[in-house]
């Protein structure tokens, strides 16, 4: 089964597509899951996905579809992650916010308002017993860096990542929201921060990739024990060909910044779809901050859905093609799941002193408990702690900076044994080549004794030293 929902969604035609183009379309829906597409030489391709959003579709189809379980899972401490893709000017944007996000008429209302609304509605149905926190974080990411929405002056925040927590964005502002409409102002104000432009292929283009982050703690008293789930919205910026786009100066150097960023994201699902069963082969999360921010909800660690946005218009079927195949191949993707942690300490909120841990951890300690001392256990749990054979869910590990001491001292130990090796092989030749000048001198006595058998036994050891030289150098 696959990790990945996936939808594709059409815009209606735009007035300049008309007015250019004419009414032609690339699409034609067969039912809500199949469609038959046609490319700019005529020939048809027949696509399949979870669901498929006509130009008629409303905003709600979409987010019932597509946002609404992952948001009651995320209140559930489940993170889900949902990612709109697809061409410049293909309804991204649209999808996430609708026209605005804080001046609509509900009916256009995007995937944002409301799965804000959606959150506060489910922990409303499960208010009593828990007690629930929602915080918002937004970033983007402009010309590869991470910039707080919030927050201008961080501008190149860090991405890191704890083996219990998976990723993480370092000092990220965290805003804490009281209702719906508080989270529309706070979305609002940071979506005026986000770098903006306009190209002949959308008049308020996306220049950069933004990221919603909505995380959502709860507070289980009675077990002393606290839970979060995060909701991640994206909202990407688009792919776009150069000429027709028209940029130039700054707008193309964003172009190519997001090109690159979005062939990454293609290298990533193709890495994750095309390596051979039982095998881990290399995932390029690294190669680009999108990538390694996303590296959770690809790599099976989050609930994960994919809106491919497209144009409907024949004159932009090439781009679409290309989103829909996109999509087929993110469908594929079926990666194993790393299970985080979302229990946090109740302790470090609460000021107790003994910390939840992880349930294999907790486990293997209550069975240590059946036979040994309390205070042993203890002891045997730090001991486990310090040599890392458990984790302690608190610490937050830069694996970064780990990764990078590993690789530093995995290349000494080599340039090490390289040199321990041209040393063993010098002593060796030195040693043979001694022996050779040890039986040439022999071969001399000989010759001028004329003793013939021992000059071919000595003739015949020469040689082997001389072939085993060679040899060792393939010369
Ligand atoms: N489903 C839709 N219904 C009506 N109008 C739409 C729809 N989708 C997109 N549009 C309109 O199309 C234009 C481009 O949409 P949008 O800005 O969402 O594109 P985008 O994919 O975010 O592009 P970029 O990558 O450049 O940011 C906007 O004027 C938007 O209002
Ligand atoms: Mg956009």
């Amino acid at each position: 089964m696959s990790n990945i929902t996936v939808c594709a969604r059409f815009r209606p035609l735009s007035s300049r597509e008309r007015s250019n183009h004419g009414d032609s379309v690339c699409v034609h829906g067969i039912d809500t899951e199949t469609f038959v597409f046609k490319d700019e030489k005529e020939e048809d391709f027949s696509f399949s996905f979870d669901r498929v959003f006509y130009e008629k579709s409303e905003q709600v189809e979409v987010y019932e579809f597509l946002v609404l379980p992952i948001v009651q899972d995320a209140v559930n401490a489940i993170n889900g992650t949902i990612i709109t893709y697809g061409q410049t000017g293909a309804g991204k944007t649209y999808s996430m916010e609708g026209p605005s996000v804080l001046e609509c008429d509900e009916l256009k209302q995007g995937l944002l308002q409301r799965a804000a609304n959606g959150l506060f509605e489910c922990i409303k149905s499960t208010e009593g017993s828990v007690k629930h926190t929602i915080k918002l974080s937004m970033v983007e990411i402009y010309m590869e860096k991470v910039r707080d929405l919030f927050d201008l002056s961080k501008d190149n925040i860090q991405i890191k990542e704890s083996r219990v927590q998976g990723i993480l964005l370092s000092g990220v502002t965290e805003i804490a929201i009281s209702g719906p409409a508080d989270a529309l102002q706070r979305l609002s104000s940071g979506i005026a921060n986000r770098a903006v432009g306009e190209t002949q292929m959308n008049m308020a283009s996306s220049r950069s990739h933004c990221i919603y982050i909505f995380t959502i703690q709860q507070e289980l008293a009675k077990e002393k024990r606290v839970k979060s789930g995060k909701l991640v919205l994206v909202d990407l910026a688009g792919s776009e060909k150069v000429e027709k786009t028209g940029a130039e100066g700054r707008v193309l150097e964003e172009a190519k910044t997001i090109n690159k960023s979005l062939s990454a994201l293609g290298n990533v699902i193709n890495a994750l779809t095309c390596g051979s069963p039982g095998k881990t082969n290399h995932i390029p999360y690294r190669d680009s901050k999108l990538t390694r921010i996303l590296q959770d909800a690809l790599g099976g660690n989050s609930r994960t859905a994919l809106l491919c946005c497209c144009s409907p218009s024949s004159s932009n079927a090439s781009e679409s093609l290309s989103t829909l195949r996109f999509g087929t191949r993110a469908k594929h993707i079926k990666a194993s799941p790393r299970p985080l942690c979302n229990e946090d300490h109740y302790a470090k909120n609460h000021g107790a002193s003994h910390a939840t841990k992880d349930d294999s951890m907790e486990r293997i300690l209550n069975k240590m408990r059946e036979r040994l001392d309390v205070e042993d256990v203890n002891l045997l749990e730090e001991l486990f702690i310090l040599e890392g054979i458990f984790f302690d869910p608190n610490s937050v590990e830069e694996l970064d900076q780990a990764f990078e001491d590993v690789t530093t001292q995995t290349i000494s130990a080599l340039h090490q044994a390289v040199e321990d090796l041209l040393k063993r092989v010098n002593k060796a030749l030195k040693a043979r080549i001694a022996a050779a000048e040890r039986l040439n001198a022999l071969q001399t006595k000989a010759v001028e004794n004329g003793n013939t058998n021992v000059l071919r036994k000595i003739s015949d050891l020469l040689s082997l030293s001389i072939s085993w030289i060679r040899s060792f150098f393939a010369f």
